[in-house]
Parts: structure tokens; C-alpha cells; sequence
């Protein structure tokens, strides 16, 4: 089998209006997990608010390829890990677009170091962007979806938040011990949300994406060596494609999913199968 790093999916089916008439936020949509899961979305019918917080032309691009899709779009530049930015993000697109009813809280980054040269700034600025950030976002989130209440004709839920998770909130990650302790915190903090605000019909869930082709992992699969190593991890055999996450966050936020609260779903060809096992222990 082709198992170099060029080596593409085939297209996924195309997708059924599963979100028309919906407005979604996503965090960090500017690139990577969060750019598919918006045009997705996009393609999906629902109305797109693009968060991101450096690269405007490429924040520009995103909204204009979404309206191509014949839904509405706009840009919002905010550090999720800034109270007063997330509290003006939302406040600007809930006027904007009406309201929301999906936020996807997608922004984070990796900053890698072995734990005896690990800086507290590496470790604040992970755990604030991934973690906290998720905690901004979803309390501004959940405040609009309890203000607005369940609107039958548009979902069966008040709300609808997927956390972005990642197989590392299960899978421990030498030299990441600050990107591991965010997404086992994201863990926590999406199923405490999600056992508080599931009597008011918000529905709290995560993706935990495995190896994903974007630039946060670049390293892990931009040559042949690299991505025949990364494919040792992955018993699916290729990497996955943003598109694979866009997809299952158009399925998770609509209402073929509606009796799904707290979960977290993985797409990780695998990867949290412990493939090392299959010819060990
Ligand atoms: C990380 C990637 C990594 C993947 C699988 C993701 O959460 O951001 O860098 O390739 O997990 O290990």
C-alpha cells in the first residue's frame, strides 16, 4: 500500500442540509480542524461566525468560501483566552446573525517542551488558550442558548457545543505535558457542562481528532520517513483529513444526534487502539 505523505482520502459523500436555517461559531477557523468544520457547516445550510485571532486574509478566505455555499459569514478576531474579546465576539455576532446555536470550540496550539526546559509561559499559554479559552466560549455560549430557549422548527436542542478535544486527553504525551493536561481538562470541563445544561436541552459534546493533516503537526507527516513512522500509531492506515472532522461536527450538532450528551467521539483512524499491542504484550 501508497503510504507516503501525499497519499489523500478519497472525497467524502457529499453532505445533506443536516444544519439549514443554524448559526454556528467556531473558534480558530481560520486554518486547519477549524477552517473544515466551518465550511462544513457552510455546506451543511448554517449560517458560519469565523473566530480567529492572527492571518485576516486567510479569516477572509473562510468567509468567502462559505458564502459560496449560499449561507451567511463573517469574521471575528478574538483571543479566546481574553474574558473582554469573547464577551465582544459574541455580543457582535448574536447581532449580526440573530443568535447562535452551535458553538464549536475548536481554538488551540501545541507549544512543546521537555518538562526540565518547559517555561511557565508555554505551560499559561497553552492551558489558557486550549482550556480556558474552551470555558469563555462555552459560558458565553450556554448564557444565548438559555436567554433563547428550544426553537422546535430550527433543532430539537437550546444548543449545541462541541468541545475540540484530542486523543491526548486519553493517550499521555511525553514532551506536550501542558497540551496533555489541557485536552484531560477539556474532558472534565465539557462533561461537567454537559451534566449541568442538559436539563435546559443544551447538548455538550467533544471530538477527540487523532492525527489530523494541519499545520500544528506538520513535522509528523510533511515527509515519506515521518509519515510512514506517525502510520505505526495508526492501525486505519492513513492520516486523517480536516474534512473527516467536519464532517462528524455537522453530524454531532445536528438532530441525528440529538440523544447524544456528553460524549466525546473519536476520529482517530484508530489511534486509541494502543496499535503497539497488536504485535505485543
Ligand atoms: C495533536 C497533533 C498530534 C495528534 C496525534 C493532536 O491533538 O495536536 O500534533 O499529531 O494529536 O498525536
Amino acid at each position: 500500500m501508497n503510504s507516503t505523505s501525499t497519499t489523500q482520502a478519497p472525497p467524502l459523500p457529499t453532505l445533506p442540509k443536516l444544519l439549514a436555517g443554524q448559526k454556528a461559531l467556531v473558534t480558530g477557523a481560520n486554518s486547519g480542524i477549524g477552517k473544515a468544520v466551518a465550511l462544513a457547516f457552510a455546506k451543511a445550510g448554517a449560517d458560519v461566525a469565523i473566530n480567529y485571532v492572527a492571518g485576516d486574509d486567510a479569516a477572509q478566505e473562510v468567509v468567502e468560501a462559505a458564502k459560496a455555499e449560499g449561507v451567511k459569514a463573517a469574521a471575528y478576531k478574538a483571543d479566546v483566552a481574553d474574558e473582554g474579546q469573547v464577551e465582544d465576539m459574541f455580543k457582535q455576532a448574536i447581532a449580526a446573525f440573530g443568535t447562535l446555536d452551535i458553538l464549536v470550540s475548536n481554538a488551540g496550539l501545541q507549544r512543546d517542551a521537555a518538562i526540565e526546559s518547559m517555561t511557565l509561559d508555554q505551560w499559561h499559554k497553552v492551558l489558557s488558550v486550549n482550556l480556558t479559552g474552551q470555558f469563555l466560549c462555552a459560558r458565553a455560549a450556554i448564557r444565548e442558548f438559555k436567554r433563547r430557549g428550544v426553537r422546535p422548527e430550527i433543532s430539537r436542542a437550546a444548543g449545541k457545543i462541541i468541545c475540540m478535544s484530542s486523543v491526548h486527553q486519553t493517550i499521555p504525551w511525553a514532551g506536550h505535558v501542558n497540551y496533555a493536561s489541557s485536552k484531560g481538562g477539556i474532558m472534565q470541563l465539557m462533561e461537567s457542562l454537559a451534566q449541568e445544561c442538559a436539563p435546559d436541552r443544551i447538548r455538550i459534546n467533544s471530538i477527540a481528532p487523532g492525527a489530523i493533516r494541519t499545520p500544528i503537526n506538520t513535522t509528523a507527516w510533511d515527509t515519506p520517513e515521518a509519515y510512514d513512522k506517525l502510520m505505526q500509531l495508526v492501525p486505519y492506515g492513513r492520516i486523517g483529513e480536516p474534512e473527516d472532522i467536519g464532517h462528524v461536527a455537522v453530524w454531532l450538532a445536528s438532530d441525528h444526534t440529538d440523544y447524544i450528551v456528553g460524549s466525546t467521539i473519536f476520529v482517530d483512524g484508530g489511534m486509541t487502539l494502543y496499535p503497539g499491542f497488536s504485535t505485543n504484550g
